[in-house]
Protein backbone atom coordinates (compact mmCIF):
# COMPACT_ATOMS: atom_id res chain seq x y z
CA UNK A 1 0.00 0.00 0.00
CA UNK A 2 1.27 3.19 -1.02
CA UNK A 3 0.64 6.36 1.66
CA UNK A 4 -0.03 9.28 -0.56
CA UNK A 5 -0.64 13.18 0.12
CA UNK A 6 -4.20 11.94 -0.54
CA UNK A 7 -4.38 9.12 2.00
CA UNK A 8 -7.30 9.06 4.21
CA UNK A 9 -7.15 7.80 7.71
CA UNK A 10 -9.12 5.87 9.92
CA UNK A 11 -8.32 3.93 13.14
CA UNK A 12 -9.18 3.04 16.20
CA UNK A 13 -8.96 4.71 19.88
CA UNK A 14 -8.92 2.84 22.93
CA UNK A 15 -6.81 2.02 26.06
CA UNK A 16 -5.30 -0.98 25.84
CA UNK A 17 -6.23 -0.99 21.98
CA UNK A 18 -2.58 -2.17 20.50
CA UNK A 19 -3.91 -6.05 20.06
CA UNK A 20 -6.70 -4.84 17.92
CA UNK A 21 -7.99 -7.10 15.16
CA UNK A 22 -9.43 -3.75 13.45
CA UNK A 23 -6.38 -2.54 12.15
CA UNK A 24 -5.68 -5.84 10.02
CA UNK A 25 -9.60 -6.24 8.53
CA UNK A 26 -9.35 -2.61 7.54
CA UNK A 27 -6.43 -2.66 5.87
CA UNK A 28 -6.77 -5.60 3.91
CA UNK A 29 -10.61 -4.62 2.73
CA UNK A 30 -8.96 -0.89 1.31
CA UNK A 31 -6.30 -3.09 -0.19
CA UNK A 32 -9.19 -5.00 -1.62
CA UNK A 33 -11.18 -2.57 -2.77
CA UNK A 34 -8.27 -0.26 -3.71
CA UNK A 35 -8.87 2.71 -1.99
CA UNK A 36 -6.66 5.52 -0.93
CA UNK A 37 -7.20 4.80 2.68
CA UNK A 38 -5.10 3.76 5.85
CA UNK A 39 -6.50 2.49 9.04
CA UNK A 40 -4.02 2.99 12.59
CA UNK A 41 -4.17 2.77 15.85
CA UNK A 42 -4.01 5.53 18.44
CA UNK A 43 -4.09 4.70 21.58
CA UNK A 44 -5.94 7.27 23.82
CA UNK A 45 -5.71 7.57 27.85
CA UNK A 46 -9.12 8.56 29.44
CA UNK A 47 -7.89 11.65 30.36
CA UNK A 48 -6.84 12.69 27.07
CA UNK A 49 -10.17 11.61 25.31
CA UNK A 50 -11.08 15.20 24.49
CA UNK A 51 -8.00 16.30 23.21
CA UNK A 52 -8.03 13.24 21.11
CA UNK A 53 -11.37 14.23 19.53
CA UNK A 54 -10.39 17.85 18.61
CA UNK A 55 -7.39 16.75 17.18
CA UNK A 56 -8.85 14.13 15.06
CA UNK A 57 -11.39 16.79 13.82
CA UNK A 58 -8.50 19.53 12.76
CA UNK A 59 -6.20 16.54 11.30
CA UNK A 60 -9.31 15.61 9.27
CA UNK A 61 -9.08 11.88 10.11
CA UNK A 62 -12.08 10.27 8.28
CA UNK A 63 -13.17 7.59 10.75
CA UNK A 64 -12.86 6.01 14.26
CA UNK A 65 -13.42 2.95 15.80
CA UNK A 66 -14.01 3.47 19.72
CA UNK A 67 -13.13 0.95 22.13
CA UNK A 68 -12.75 0.49 25.92
CA UNK A 69 -13.24 2.63 27.76
CA UNK A 70 -13.89 5.31 25.75
CA UNK A 71 -16.93 4.26 23.93
CA UNK A 72 -19.95 6.35 26.42
CA UNK A 73 -17.79 9.46 27.41
CA UNK A 74 -16.81 9.76 23.83
CA UNK A 75 -20.39 10.96 22.58
CA UNK A 76 -20.07 14.41 24.60
CA UNK A 77 -17.54 15.29 22.22
CA UNK A 78 -19.56 14.38 18.73
CA UNK A 79 -21.71 16.73 16.71
CA UNK A 80 -24.46 14.01 16.01
CA UNK A 81 -25.50 10.61 17.25
CA UNK A 82 -27.64 8.10 15.21
CA UNK A 83 -30.95 7.58 17.30
CA UNK A 84 -30.10 3.96 18.14
CA UNK A 85 -26.29 4.59 19.79
CA UNK A 86 -27.72 7.54 21.91
CA UNK A 87 -30.03 5.18 23.42
CA UNK A 88 -28.15 2.33 23.68
CA UNK A 89 -25.63 5.12 25.30
CA UNK A 90 -22.36 3.83 23.48
CA UNK A 91 -20.72 5.06 19.76
CA UNK A 92 -18.07 2.14 18.48
CA UNK A 93 -17.49 4.59 14.90
CA UNK A 94 -17.10 8.14 14.66
CA UNK A 95 -17.79 9.97 11.12
CA UNK A 96 -15.61 12.86 10.01
CA UNK A 97 -18.47 14.11 7.80
CA UNK A 98 -16.71 17.46 6.57
CA UNK A 99 -15.52 18.07 10.18
CA UNK A 100 -19.46 16.93 11.62
CA UNK A 101 -18.37 14.09 13.83
CA UNK A 102 -21.56 11.28 13.75
CA UNK A 103 -21.84 8.70 16.10
CA UNK A 104 -23.10 5.24 15.56
CA UNK A 105 -22.74 1.85 17.17
CA UNK A 106 -22.49 -0.91 14.55
CA UNK A 107 -21.85 -3.92 17.46
CA UNK A 108 -26.17 -4.51 17.11
CA UNK A 109 -26.23 -4.42 13.84
CA UNK A 110 -23.12 -6.15 13.05
CA UNK A 111 -24.72 -9.13 15.44
CA UNK A 112 -28.13 -9.23 13.84
CA UNK A 113 -26.35 -9.06 9.98
CA UNK A 114 -24.13 -12.14 11.43
CA UNK A 115 -27.07 -14.46 12.15
CA UNK A 116 -28.91 -12.67 9.18
CA UNK A 117 -25.90 -13.68 6.91
CA UNK A 118 -25.61 -17.14 7.92
CA UNK A 119 -29.67 -17.67 7.46
CA UNK A 120 -31.34 -16.94 10.67
CA UNK A 121 -34.23 -14.68 10.68
CA UNK A 122 -35.00 -13.23 13.80
CA UNK A 123 -38.46 -11.64 12.73
CA UNK A 124 -41.63 -13.48 14.91
CA UNK A 125 -38.97 -15.24 16.99
CA UNK A 126 -38.07 -15.56 20.33
CA UNK A 127 -34.74 -14.51 21.53
CA UNK A 128 -32.43 -15.38 25.00
CA UNK A 129 -29.71 -13.23 25.00
CA UNK A 130 -27.38 -13.88 27.92
CA UNK A 131 -25.68 -10.45 29.31
CA UNK A 132 -26.47 -6.80 29.53
CA UNK A 133 -23.34 -5.10 29.16
CA UNK A 134 -21.96 -3.17 26.85
CA UNK A 135 -22.36 -5.68 23.25
CA UNK A 136 -25.60 -7.50 25.05
CA UNK A 137 -27.72 -3.85 25.21
CA UNK A 138 -26.71 -3.17 21.55
CA UNK A 139 -27.75 -6.68 20.47
CA UNK A 140 -30.84 -6.01 22.44
CA UNK A 141 -31.84 -2.51 21.21
CA UNK A 142 -31.32 -3.92 17.44
CA UNK A 143 -33.15 -7.92 18.46
CA UNK A 144 -35.84 -6.01 19.97
CA UNK A 145 -37.41 -4.51 16.88
CA UNK A 146 -37.17 -7.31 14.94
CA UNK A 147 -37.98 -10.38 17.18
CA UNK A 148 -41.34 -11.23 18.52
CA UNK A 149 -40.21 -12.06 21.89
CA UNK A 150 -37.23 -10.87 23.94
CA UNK A 151 -35.85 -12.61 27.17
CA UNK A 152 -32.80 -10.54 29.03
CA UNK A 153 -30.94 -12.64 31.70
CA UNK A 154 -27.66 -10.92 33.41
CA UNK A 155 -25.65 -11.63 36.57
CA UNK A 156 -26.64 -8.71 37.54
CA UNK A 157 -30.25 -9.23 37.66
CA UNK A 158 -31.45 -5.12 37.93
CA UNK A 159 -29.14 -4.67 34.59
CA UNK A 160 -31.12 -7.23 32.68
CA UNK A 161 -34.87 -5.90 34.58
CA UNK A 162 -33.77 -2.07 33.85
CA UNK A 163 -33.10 -2.44 29.97
CA UNK A 164 -36.11 -4.63 29.48
CA UNK A 165 -38.33 -2.33 31.14
CA UNK A 166 -36.82 0.45 28.08
CA UNK A 167 -37.24 -1.83 25.79
CA UNK A 168 -40.65 -2.78 26.50
CA UNK A 169 -41.63 1.32 26.45
CA UNK A 170 -39.84 1.54 23.50
CA UNK A 171 -41.09 -1.11 21.12
CA UNK A 172 -44.44 -2.31 22.95
CA UNK A 173 -43.52 -6.08 22.83
CA UNK A 174 -43.41 -9.07 24.75
CA UNK A 175 -39.65 -8.22 26.81
CA UNK A 176 -38.46 -9.15 29.79
CA UNK A 177 -35.28 -8.97 32.06
CA UNK A 178 -34.31 -11.81 34.49
CA UNK A 179 -31.70 -13.20 36.46
CA UNK A 180 -29.23 -15.61 34.83
CA UNK A 181 -29.30 -18.30 37.18
CA UNK A 182 -29.59 -22.02 35.72
CA UNK A 183 -33.51 -22.73 36.54
CA UNK A 184 -34.47 -19.08 34.53
CA UNK A 185 -32.16 -20.13 31.71
CA UNK A 186 -32.84 -24.45 31.60
CA UNK A 187 -36.66 -22.76 31.42
CA UNK A 188 -36.49 -20.01 28.84
CA UNK A 189 -34.33 -22.65 26.74
CA UNK A 190 -37.21 -24.72 26.64
CA UNK A 191 -39.14 -22.75 24.12
CA UNK A 192 -36.24 -20.31 22.83
CA UNK A 193 -35.58 -19.89 19.11
CA UNK A 194 -32.13 -18.25 19.46
CA UNK A 195 -29.63 -17.95 21.82
CA UNK A 196 -27.18 -15.44 22.05
CA UNK A 197 -24.01 -15.65 24.62
CA UNK A 198 -23.17 -11.55 25.18
CA UNK A 199 -21.46 -12.62 28.18
CA UNK A 200 -17.48 -12.99 28.27
CA UNK A 201 -18.49 -16.26 29.79
CA UNK A 202 -16.10 -18.99 27.67
CA UNK A 203 -13.47 -16.10 26.84
CA UNK A 204 -9.70 -17.03 26.91
CA UNK A 205 -8.28 -18.27 29.36
CA UNK A 206 -11.51 -19.83 30.70
CA UNK A 207 -12.10 -21.52 27.10
CA UNK A 208 -13.27 -24.47 29.39
CA UNK A 209 -16.63 -22.20 31.17
CA UNK A 210 -20.08 -21.83 29.74
CA UNK A 211 -22.94 -20.99 31.46
CA UNK A 212 -25.37 -23.30 28.97
CA UNK A 213 -25.26 -26.85 30.66
CA UNK A 214 -25.04 -29.29 27.24
CA UNK A 215 -28.50 -30.83 28.20
CA UNK A 216 -30.25 -27.88 27.65
CA UNK A 217 -29.02 -27.66 23.63
CA UNK A 218 -31.62 -28.79 21.27
CA UNK A 219 -31.04 -29.81 17.71
CA UNK A 220 -33.77 -26.91 16.76
CA UNK A 221 -31.57 -24.04 18.24
CA UNK A 222 -29.95 -21.40 16.89
CA UNK A 223 -26.71 -20.39 18.82
CA UNK A 224 -24.71 -17.43 18.38
CA UNK A 225 -21.21 -17.04 20.86
CA UNK A 226 -20.44 -13.27 20.23
CA UNK A 227 -16.66 -14.53 22.61
CA UNK A 228 -14.54 -14.96 19.66
CA UNK A 229 -11.42 -16.12 21.58
CA UNK A 230 -11.25 -18.72 21.39
CA UNK A 231 -12.93 -18.42 17.25
CA UNK A 232 -15.01 -22.14 18.83
CA UNK A 233 -16.48 -21.34 22.52
CA UNK A 234 -17.56 -24.27 24.43
CA UNK A 235 -20.82 -23.43 24.22
CA UNK A 236 -20.54 -23.69 20.48
CA UNK A 237 -18.79 -26.75 20.67
CA UNK A 238 -21.56 -27.94 22.85
CA UNK A 239 -24.43 -26.54 20.47
CA UNK A 240 -22.73 -27.85 17.37
CA UNK A 241 -22.44 -31.73 18.98
CA UNK A 242 -26.06 -31.31 19.46
CA UNK A 243 -26.95 -30.57 15.62
CA UNK A 244 -27.53 -26.70 16.52
CA UNK A 245 -27.48 -24.63 14.34
CA UNK A 246 -24.24 -21.67 15.43
CA UNK A 247 -22.72 -19.02 14.51
CA UNK A 248 -19.59 -17.49 15.66
CA UNK A 249 -18.14 -14.02 17.62
CA UNK A 250 -15.77 -13.69 14.39
CA UNK A 251 -18.72 -13.36 12.26
CA UNK A 252 -20.07 -10.30 14.58
CA UNK A 253 -16.76 -9.18 14.40
CA UNK A 254 -16.45 -8.98 10.55
CA UNK A 255 -20.18 -7.39 10.36
CA UNK A 256 -19.60 -4.79 12.87
CA UNK A 257 -16.32 -3.73 11.10
CA UNK A 258 -17.86 -3.71 7.60
CA UNK A 259 -20.78 -1.52 8.53
CA UNK A 260 -18.26 1.15 9.78
CA UNK A 261 -16.55 0.38 6.62
CA UNK A 262 -19.15 0.78 4.89
CA UNK A 263 -19.74 4.16 6.33
CA UNK A 264 -16.74 5.62 5.92
CA UNK A 265 -16.06 4.41 2.38
CA UNK A 266 -19.75 4.10 0.80
CA UNK A 267 -18.35 1.42 -0.60
CA UNK A 268 -20.40 -2.19 -0.30
CA UNK A 269 -17.34 -4.08 2.24
CA UNK A 270 -15.47 -6.87 1.24
CA UNK A 271 -17.13 -8.85 4.09
CA UNK A 272 -14.92 -12.49 2.70
CA UNK A 273 -11.41 -10.86 3.01
CA UNK A 274 -12.34 -9.26 6.02
CA UNK A 275 -12.76 -12.07 7.68
CA UNK A 276 -9.93 -14.26 6.31
CA UNK A 277 -7.74 -11.35 7.74
CA UNK A 278 -9.30 -11.66 11.14
CA UNK A 279 -9.50 -15.82 11.07
CA UNK A 280 -5.17 -15.04 9.86
CA UNK A 281 -4.30 -12.40 12.86
CA UNK A 282 -6.53 -14.51 15.21
CA UNK A 283 -3.97 -17.61 14.42
CA UNK A 284 -0.85 -15.57 14.43
CA UNK A 285 -1.72 -14.46 17.96
CA UNK A 286 -2.12 -18.12 18.86
CA UNK A 287 -6.05 -18.13 18.96
CA UNK A 288 -7.61 -21.36 17.23
CA UNK A 289 -11.03 -22.92 16.97
N1 LIG B 1 -17.79 -10.52 18.43
C1 LIG B 1 -17.80 -9.21 18.59
O1 LIG B 1 -17.82 -8.44 17.63
C2 LIG B 1 -17.84 -8.65 19.96
C3 LIG B 1 -18.17 -7.30 20.16
C4 LIG B 1 -18.21 -6.80 21.48
C5 LIG B 1 -17.89 -7.63 22.55
N2 LIG B 1 -17.54 -8.94 22.30
C6 LIG B 1 -17.24 -9.85 23.41
O2 LIG B 1 -18.41 -9.92 24.22
C7 LIG B 1 -18.08 -10.09 25.59
C8 LIG B 1 -18.80 -9.01 26.41
O3 LIG B 1 -18.32 -7.73 26.00
P1 LIG B 1 -18.95 -6.36 26.57
O4 LIG B 1 -18.25 -5.26 25.87
O5 LIG B 1 -20.42 -6.42 26.55
O6 LIG B 1 -18.43 -6.40 28.10
P2 LIG B 1 -19.10 -5.75 29.39
O7 LIG B 1 -19.82 -4.49 29.04
O8 LIG B 1 -18.03 -5.72 30.41
O9 LIG B 1 -20.22 -6.83 29.84
C9 LIG B 1 -19.85 -8.10 30.31
C10 LIG B 1 -21.10 -8.96 30.44
O10 LIG B 1 -20.71 -10.28 30.84
C11 LIG B 1 -21.32 -10.59 32.10
N3 LIG B 1 -20.42 -11.43 32.88
C12 LIG B 1 -19.09 -11.26 33.08
N4 LIG B 1 -18.60 -12.26 33.82
C13 LIG B 1 -19.63 -13.08 34.12
C14 LIG B 1 -19.75 -14.28 34.86
N5 LIG B 1 -18.69 -14.85 35.44
N6 LIG B 1 -20.97 -14.87 34.92
C15 LIG B 1 -22.03 -14.32 34.30
N7 LIG B 1 -21.99 -13.18 33.59
C16 LIG B 1 -20.79 -12.57 33.49
C17 LIG B 1 -21.61 -9.25 32.74
O11 LIG B 1 -22.59 -9.36 33.74
P3 LIG B 1 -22.75 -8.21 34.90
O12 LIG B 1 -23.56 -7.12 34.25
O13 LIG B 1 -23.45 -8.88 35.99
O14 LIG B 1 -21.36 -7.77 35.25
C18 LIG B 1 -22.08 -8.47 31.52
O15 LIG B 1 -23.38 -8.81 31.14
C19 LIG B 1 -16.55 -10.02 25.65
O16 LIG B 1 -16.05 -11.33 25.67
C20 LIG B 1 -16.17 -9.33 24.34
O17 LIG B 1 -14.89 -9.71 23.88
C21 LIG B 1 -17.54 -9.45 21.04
Amino acid sequence: MEISGKTRVCGIIGDPVEHSLSPAMHNAAFQELNLDFVYVVFRVRKDELREAIVGAKSLAIRGLNVTMPHKNAVMKYLDEIESTARAIGAVNTILNDKGRLIGYDTDGIGALKALEENGISLNGKKLLLLGAGGAGKAIAFHGAQEVEELKILNRTTQKAKDLAEVLRKKFGKKIDGNSLSAKTMKKELEDTDILVNATSVGMHPKDDQSLVDASWLRPDLCVMDIVYNPIETKLAKDAKSVGAKVVSGVEMLVYQGAASFEIWTDHPAPVKVMRQAILRKLSELGVHH
